[in-house]
């Protein structure tokens, strides 16, 4: 069977050779006779493979052992609500910063609004005008100099890549240089997570859905300093109460073991790729094939600040926007799958993800160029 290229943002594109071994394991995993659906979360099979999971994610990010490594549920916007409940009120009051960069780092902010007083630090959601060029809002990300960060804040939260409007910080923030040493960084890494190396010491915690980079949807993966932990809210759930989760290697209560399965499948998959330092150099060679295509002809346009264009989502626009269902259907009947915007900024949306190989984002180049042919 030809699999078409999937372009979603999320759930995605899972690495074929993930897909099969999953299948050929499906019945009886490692000779245990059953499905990994069916083990008991505390019977020796699945510790075996939730510790595996938990190393090898611990080696592909250089997770040091003063960070707890847990797999959780509840998703992106579930960690909106415990990130605060967990950490907002770690300095006896209850007071978070935000910067504001998109979509998702907009629900942050407001979901952590109901357990304390949070604020913007700095927002990119004004036009603003960079090195002459026109910038949309949330087409570019406030320099680091401008923010505004409370010295006495819980901590600071930013969506280190904004799936929706394609805007990636592709390094993060020295909270010292700051002059906020004492503020630990919170990083919503869902949609770039593993897709390079990233410095997991400079957050104090950073999470991802697995339903991008990692895995199917299910499972949440939270990187955590461990001195953070143990100063939850009274009303956080005990499930949800990070000092638990790690306490019981992210087995407190049931997890989502065939998900957390899976995310330890493709963790291998990358592994056995060359790492994340291997993720980063394919991403960078199809994110500049795109950006560069795009960039090319007045047709397509990306409207993110080239310094900061994602290197998983890129979004774009047709100059004639009438032209949007015909592109779509085109990209359809070519094999190139779900490509239509977030319905929040429309347009078209291609996310090249980690098992979206050089050959796909080829595939939709050479369908954007014949396109332009067409109706250029
Ligand atoms: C950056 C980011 N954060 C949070 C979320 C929300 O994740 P979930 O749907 O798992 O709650 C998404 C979903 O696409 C996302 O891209």
């Amino acid at each position: 069977m030809a699999r078409p290229w999937n372009f979603s943002a999320g759930p995605s594109a899972l690495p074929e050779a993930v897909l099969q071994q999953a299948a050929a394991e499906m019945l009886d995993w490692n000779g245990s006779g059953m499905s990994v659906m069916e083990m008991s979360h505390r019977g020796k099979h699945f510790v075996q493979i939730c510790d595996t999971a938990e190393s090898d994610l611990r080696e592909l990010l250089g997770v040091p052992p003063d960070y707890a490594v847990m797999f959780m549920q509840g998703g992106g916007l579930g960690e909106n609500a415990i990130v605060p409940m967990n950490l907002i009120g770690r300095r006896g009051y209850a007071a978070a910063d935000f910067v504001v960069t998109g979509h998702w780092s907009t629900r942050s902010h407001k979901e952590a609004g109901r357990y304390g007083d949070a604020q913007i630090a700095a927002t990119s959601g004004v036009a603003t005008v960079i090195d002459g060029r026109e910038q949309a809002p949330f087409s570019w990300v406030p320099p680091v100099d401008s923010w505004n960060v409370r010295p006495e804040a819980a901590y600071l939260h930013l969506c280190s890549n904004e799936t929706i409007h394609g805007v990636e910080f592709m390094d993060w923030p020295d909270m010292a240089a700051l002059g906020a040493p004492d503020v630990p960084l919170v990083v919503d890494a869902s949609s770039h997570f593993l897709s390079r190396p990233m410095d997991v010491t400079r957050a104090g915690l950073m999470f991802a859905g697995a339903q991008k980079n990692a895995g199917p949807a299910g499972v949440t993966m939270v990187v955590a300093r461990r001195d953070l932990l143990g100063k939850a809210l009274p009303i956080c759930p005990s499930a949800f109460d990070y000092a638990n989760v790690a306490a019981e290697h992210s087995r407190y209560n049931t997890p989502p073991a065939y998900a957390i399965y899976i995310a330890g499948l493709v963790f291998k998959w990358i592994k056995a790729q060359g790492g994340v330092a291997a993720m980063e150099a394919a991403n960078r060679a199809k994110a500049d094939l795109l950006y560069g295509y795009l960039d090319s002809t007045a047709f397509y346009r990306n409207p993110v600040q080239a310094s900061v264009r994602s290197r998983m989502n890129v979004p774009f626009v047709l100059r004639d926007e009438s032209l949007n269902d015909a592109f779509l259907q085109g990209a359809e009947a070519a094999g190139l799958m779900q490509l239509k915007g977030h319905k929040s900024v429309g347009g078209m949306r291609a996310s090249i993800y980690n098992a979206m190989p050089l050959e796909g984002v080829q595939a939709l180049v050479d369908y954007l160029r014949e396109f332009e042919r067409r109706y250029g």
